[in-house]
C-alpha cells in the first residue's frame, strides 16, 4: 500500500482536513468515525477553522476509555473541546460507543453505515482500541489496553497508574464497513509499524494491517 509522505504535522493536517471539508461539502449528511489522540489534534484545529456546516453530518467516535466521562482527559471532553463546541453539529448526532453494543452497532447500520472513517494507529499497530491478537471478525466491545497502550496513553494522565485500563472500541471488521478510511501518522516513532502495518503480512498481530483488505484506504504520514 502507498504511503503517502507529507513535509509537516501541518501539511498532514490539512491534507486530511481537506478529505473531511470535501466530504461534508459533496455529501452533508455525511457519517464520519472520528479518532481521539495526540495525532488528530491539528486536523480538528483545520477542520474548525474552515467554518463548514455541520447541520446534517453525524459522528461515531471509534473508542472511548472506561472512566469516569467527566474527566478532563475522557474522550467525550477532548471531542466536546476539539470540535464539537466549536462547530453548529446537533449534539444528538455525536455517538460514542454506548451499551448495549449491538444498539450502537444497529445505530451506525441504520444511518447506512459510516462514509469516512479517520484513524491513527498505536506503536503496536492498534487501530482505534484493537490491540494486537484482536480477531478481524471484532465489533464493538470492552478491551483490555495492552501494556504498551497504558505506557503511551500515560503521558496524558501523569502516571501509568492513573491510566485507563480498559476501553471500549469498535471492532475491526465495525471499521473495515466503512466506505472509506483515512490513517494518519505522525512522528518516526509510528514509522516501522506502519510499514509492516501497510506492506507486511496481514496478520492480527498487526491489527493495522487489516487495512491491506479494503479497496479505499488512504495512508499519511509525516516524521
Ligand atoms: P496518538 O494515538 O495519536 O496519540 O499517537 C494514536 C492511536 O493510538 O491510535
Amino acid at each position: 500500500m502507498e504511503i503517502k509522505i507529507l513535509k509537516s504535522y501541518k501539511e498532514l493536517s490539512s491534507t486530511v482536513a481537506d478529505i473531511v471539508e470535501t466530504q461534508i461539502k459533496e455529501h452533508p449528511l455525511t457519517k464520519l468515525g472520528l479518532p481521539t489522540g495526540s495525532t488528530p489534534f491539528g486536523m480538528y484545529e483545520e477542520i474548525v477553522n474552515r467554518k463548514l456546516d455541520w447541520s446534517l453530518v453525524i459522528t461515531f467516535n471509534l473508542d472511548v476509555y472506561l472512566m469516569n466521562v467527566n474527566h478532563p482527559e475522557s474522550y467525550q471532553n477532548y471531542m466536546r473541546k476539539n470540535l464539537f463546541d466549536r462547530t453548529n453539529i446537533f449534539p444528538d448526532h455525536s455517538h460514542f460507543p454506548f451499551r448495549p453494543f449491538s444498539a450502537f452497532e444497529d445505530k451506525i447500520e441504520g444511518s447506512m453505515g459510516i462514509d469516512l472513517c479517520i484513524l491513527g494507529i498505536g506503536t503496536n499497530g492498534h487501530i482505534a482500541f484493537n490491540e494486537p491478537g484482536s480477531s478481524f471478525k471484532t465489533r464493538t466491545r470492552v478491551v483490555n489496553l495492552s501494556e504498551q497502550t497504558i505506557e503511551d496513553n500515560s503521558r496524558f494522565f501523569g502516571s501509568v497508574d492513573d491510566t485507563p485500563k480498559q476501553a471500549i472500541t469498535m471492532g475491526l471488521e465495525t471499521i473495515m464497513e466503512s466506505k472509506k478510511i483515512v490513517l494518519m501518522a505522525n512522528g518516526d516513532h509510528k514509522l516501522n509499524i506502519l510499514n509492516m502495518a501497510m506492506n507486511g503480512e496481514v496478520t492480527e498481530d498487526v491489527p493495522a494491517s487489516v487495512l491491506q483488505n479494503h479497496d479505499n484506504v488512504e495512508v499519511f504520514y509525516c516524521d
